[in-house]
């Protein structure tokens, strides 16, 4: 059966990603935290198999298992919001989000890469926010436009080296995920219109099993006002980033 790699897929998008995949017949390969404790993640494809990894730990990143056989898909999906003005970040939170957005993740590609010689397809789940202008989340937007950076020039290098391989860079409005907001209780948007994340599992999928060429860039983002409609807007093309603008007229995005 062939195997799809999702890192960070404890829950939220990255689970419904692999519940997805299963439906599909591919075999998924769910690593996260809580990958350690299974009674705590719910509906776990009966195909799947489990890899604890705290992106967080140097260690643990070097040491966190690799898969057994060759993996057709890389997903590459943790990430964690955070919102709040630099100056009031602790540098610990710095730090941590750094290691969960880039750092951690990029270290195990790089030992995935050196463990498998087949060629493969890389998913990334940026976001909207890789490109657009908010207030108080420069850590969180910053970091994601790194991913996006770093998957976009990666890709580059994937394709040459790998014939075969192909690369998809996602990047989703807000999603309706409680988990991804939950400690953000006092700020969190309302999630009411915000985009269905196993809809959004399985138009990712769609796009990814279609995908022709080496490297697609896809945005997929809310429809705004509320209740203008459920179905994403879905532009097959990178956006440039947000400018200042606004700040530059007395206002905030
Ligand atoms: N939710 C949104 O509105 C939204 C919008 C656009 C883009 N995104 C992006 O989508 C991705 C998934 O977000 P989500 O909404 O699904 O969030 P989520 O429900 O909080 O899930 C995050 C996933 O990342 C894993 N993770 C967090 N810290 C980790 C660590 N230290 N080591 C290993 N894995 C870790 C979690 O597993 P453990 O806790 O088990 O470690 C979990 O599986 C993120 O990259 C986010 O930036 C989200």
């Amino acid at each position: 059966m062939t195997s799809a790699l999702l890192l960070g897929a404890t829950k939220g998008l990255g689970l419904e990603l692999a519940r997805e995949g299963a439906r599909r017949n591919l075999s998924p390969i769910i690593y996260g935290r809580s990958a350690s404790e299974p009674n705590a993640i719910t509906e776990i494809p009966p195909q799947a198999v489990l890899y604890p990894i705290d992106l967080h730990s140097a260690e643990r990143v070097q040491h966190a298992p690799l898969p057994t056989t060759p993996v057709a898909f890389f997903f590459w999906v943790a990430g964690a919001f955070h919102k709040g003005p630099l100056q009031q970040t602790e540098p610990s939170e710095i730090d941590l989000h750094t290691d969960l957005h880039f750092r951690g993740p990029v270290q195990f590609l790089r030992r995935f890469l050196r463990h498998q010689a087949e060629p493969f397809h890389l998913v990334t789940i940026g976001s909207v926010s890789s490109w657009r202008l908010r207030e108080d989340e420069a850590l969180y937007c910053g970091l994601k436009a790194a991913q996006t950076a770093f998957t976009r020039n990666f890709a580059v290098e994937l394709v040459r080296d790998r014939p075969g391989s192909q690369v998809t860079l996602i990047n989703p409005g807000g999603l309706n995920i409680p988990t991804f907001w939950e400690k953000w209780e006092s700020t969190a948007p309302d999630l009411g219109g915000f985009l269905d994340p196993g809809q959004v599992a399985r138009i990712i999928w769609d796009l990814t099993l279609t995908q022709t060429e080496p490297f697609r860039e896809t945005q997929l983002m809310r429809r705004k006002p509320h209740g203008s409609g459920v179905d994403p807007i879905i532009e097959h093309h990178p956006r440039c980033p947000e400018v200042l603008g606004n700040l530059n007229q007395g206002k905030t995005p």
